[in-house]
């Protein structure tokens, strides 16, 4: 007889203690996902992120796009307050002008000199590791991580057949939810619920089509079918966008949701992508961003919108967002006992070992 496995204890979903916890194990130890390159278009752009409240800068150089501790190396100030902009050519502090190059090292620092024992090369800002792949960026707050080929080799390897690196953001939306960021992982992370919360995906596909790889430390994931007749995930089914040509016949009636352990949400069609990045805020509240990828080819197309799948994502994400919202506030009462998981609900009990293995180290 399957044994019943069940839910975690509110604790996990509502204590700060926890909460911090987590943030320690994932977020300043995990490569975490902070959004695509495209976002910093040119050399001298720069986004501001912000990590379990670790304040980075990305900023693209000439040669390459790295992530900077936005603190000083003289005393400890703010560089930039911005969360977007361009630097011309260097970062310099406002309070005594120590100034560094786009590529983290420091050019100039006023009124110190080698004769006081000062060398510039002892105070580059601190550059925690930067990645990329397909496009996304990734940020490890640890010392000496290993690659993020070490943990997403296997899931760069599947979706191969996606032209991620060369797609262009169409639109995005924000959301601030009012949900723990691991209920979030959870809901998009089975179908179960489709019937009823998403009339409009049920038309699209069958929630019992739902085939998962088995769970990692650094992800999970699986696919569901599109049903006969339908093209892609729009209000329609129908798309006028040309599906993906370096896509196998699988890879086109199927939907990819996978989430990259711990902030980024991955929805892979046969014609677009969505990706997510999770901004936990705190154990009740976590900030989304959702970009949806285009082939650009497609974009310069006369009559190219990205709302039909915009259309069909938001409705459908709401309905996610509002049912985790839900679950929550559920959470906070003193009767709530973890339930049980079903047979379905696999992914989800992985998720949990995965969690609660992860918090022994810290
Ligand atoms: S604190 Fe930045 S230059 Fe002095
Ligand atoms: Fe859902």
């Amino acid at each position: 007889m399957r044994q019943l496995r069940r839910m975690r204890p509110a604790s996990a979903y509502i204590d700060q203690s926890q909460f911090d916890r987590e943030m320690a194990a994932h977020f300043l130890s995990g490569w975490v996902g902070v959004g695509r390159s495209e976002d910093l278009p040119e050399t001298g752009s720069f986004v501001q992120r912000s990590i379990a409240g670790e304040k980075l800068l990305l900023v693209r150089g000439p040669d390459q796009i790295r992530a900077f501790h936005n603190v000083c190396r003289h005393r400890g100030t703010q560089l930039c307050s911005q969360g977007r902009g361009h630097f011309v050519g260097s970062i310099q502090c406002s309070y005594h002008a120590w100034t560094w190059g786009l590529d983290g090292r420091l050019r100039a620092a006023p009124h110190f000199s080698e004769d006081d024992g000062f060398r510039l090369e002892d105070f580059p800002l601190h550059s925690p590791e930067c990645a990329q792949w397909g496009g996304h960026l990734f940020v490890n707050l640890s010392k000496n991580p290993a690659p993020l080929e070490d943990g997403l080799g296997s899931v760069m390897k599947k979706f191969a057949p996606w032209p991620m690196e060369n797609l262009r953001i169409g639109h995005t939306i924000c959301y601030d939810v009012a949900a723990n960021w691991k209920l979030i992982i959870q809901n998009y992370s089975e179908c179960l619920h489709c019937p009823t919360v998403h009339p409009a995906l049920a038309r699209l596909s069958h929630y019992m089509t739902g085939d998962n790889e088995p769970a990692t430390q650094f992800y999970l994931g699986g696919t569901m079918k599109l049903n006969d007749g339908v093209k892609t995930m729009t209000m329609s089914g129908e798309s006028n966008r040309a599906i993906f040509s370096s896509l196998g016949e699988y890879d086109r009636r199927h939907i990819y949701y996978y989430a990259l352990i711990p902030n980024m949400l991955l929805s892979l069609h046969p014609d677009y992508v969505v990706s997510y990045t999770l901004w936990p805020k705190a154990p009740n509240r976590t900030e989304i961003v959702c970009d949806f990828q285009f082939d650009p080819v497609e974009m310069r197309c006369p009559g190219f919108s990205a709302m039909d799948a915009v259309e069909f994502w938001d409705l459908t994400n709401r309905q996610d967002w509002r049912v985790s919202e839900l679950s929550q506030l559920g959470m906070n009462s003193l009767s709530y006992m973890p339930g049980p998981y079903s047979i379905r609900e696999g992914l989800l009990a992985a998720f949990d070992e995965i969690m609660i293995k992860a918090l022994d180290g810290v």
